[in-house]
């Protein structure tokens, strides 16, 4: 069984083909998608159109519920609904918080139970991005027997294995890079070899600025530049 992991596309369609080549030249069994689809100054409906078109288990992020709502408060999830279909709305809206695939494979957005808090990061702190004690980060496991643990949210990518040998599993962010100081997009492939389940956290090359341009051309200059580099921190997307 082999699964990518997608999450955080945030509107970037030029960095989602460019990761949905790489998913199609390793070939696998389904793409699984954490959230925050469309979010972003760049091109939030070409994102949805592809991602309606996966096959696979999808969830909503804190961002897409935000998009659905009336007056939505950030300019990005405002410019985002301005900017989707009542068909691409509607897909947002009956999408599920939380899903599980294969058996074997939880999938939540930040932590099990809460889309708006990261699992695997002390992230909203300024620029820190440590790890959080091992007790904090299997407390959260509790109660969530699958081998695969699957988490967004933070944008930065990280692999945990327990001590019970479950693996917990933040792909990082497809289109929009957060204190990685790369503006490579990120996800992940998940495998279960040889009876037991590894990932392997992937970068991909894309045309950041062509969605540089995107963002300036839609009125986001900060955006642009942070697209092409990689280095800000989580405030860009308060
Ligand atoms: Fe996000």
């Amino acid at each position: 069984m082999r699964f990518a992991v997608i999450s955080d596309v945030h509107g970037n369609r030029l960095a989602l083909d460019a990761v949905l080549d790489d998913i199609a030249r390793l070939g696998v069994d389904a793409v699984l998608c954490l959230g925050d689809h469309v979010s972003g100054p760049m091109d939030p409906a070409g994102a949805a159109a592809r991602l309606m078109a996966l096959p696979g288990p999808i969830i909503v992020g804190n961002h897409d519920r935000w998009v659905l709502e009336a007056m939505p408060q950030r300019a990005i999830d405002r410019f985002a609904r301005s900017r989707l279909n009542p068909a691409q709305l509607d897909w947002l809206r009956t999408m599920p918080a939380e899903a599980v695939q294969a058996g074997e494979v939880f999938l939540c957005h930040g932590i099990p139970g809460d889309d708006n808090a990261p699992w695997l990061d002390n992230f909203f702190d300024g620029r820190t991005t440590t790890l959080p004690s091992e007790a904090e980060v299997a407390a959260l496991a509790d109660g969530r027997d699958f081998p695969v643990l699957l988490c967004g949210h933070s944008h930065v990518a990280r692999f945990v294995r327990l001590r019970d040998g479950r693996i917990i599993v933040n792909p990082g962010s497809v289109g929009m890079q957060l204190v990685h100081g790369a503006p490579d997009a990120r996800y992940a492939i998940i495998e279960r070899r040889g009876g037991g389940w590894t990932a392997e956290l992937r970068i991909v090359r894309y045309d950041w600025d062509g969605a540089a341009r995107q963002a300036l051309d839609n009125g986001f200059p900060q955006w642009a530049e942070v697209l092409t580099t990689g280095w800000a921190g989580p405030e860009m997307l308060g």
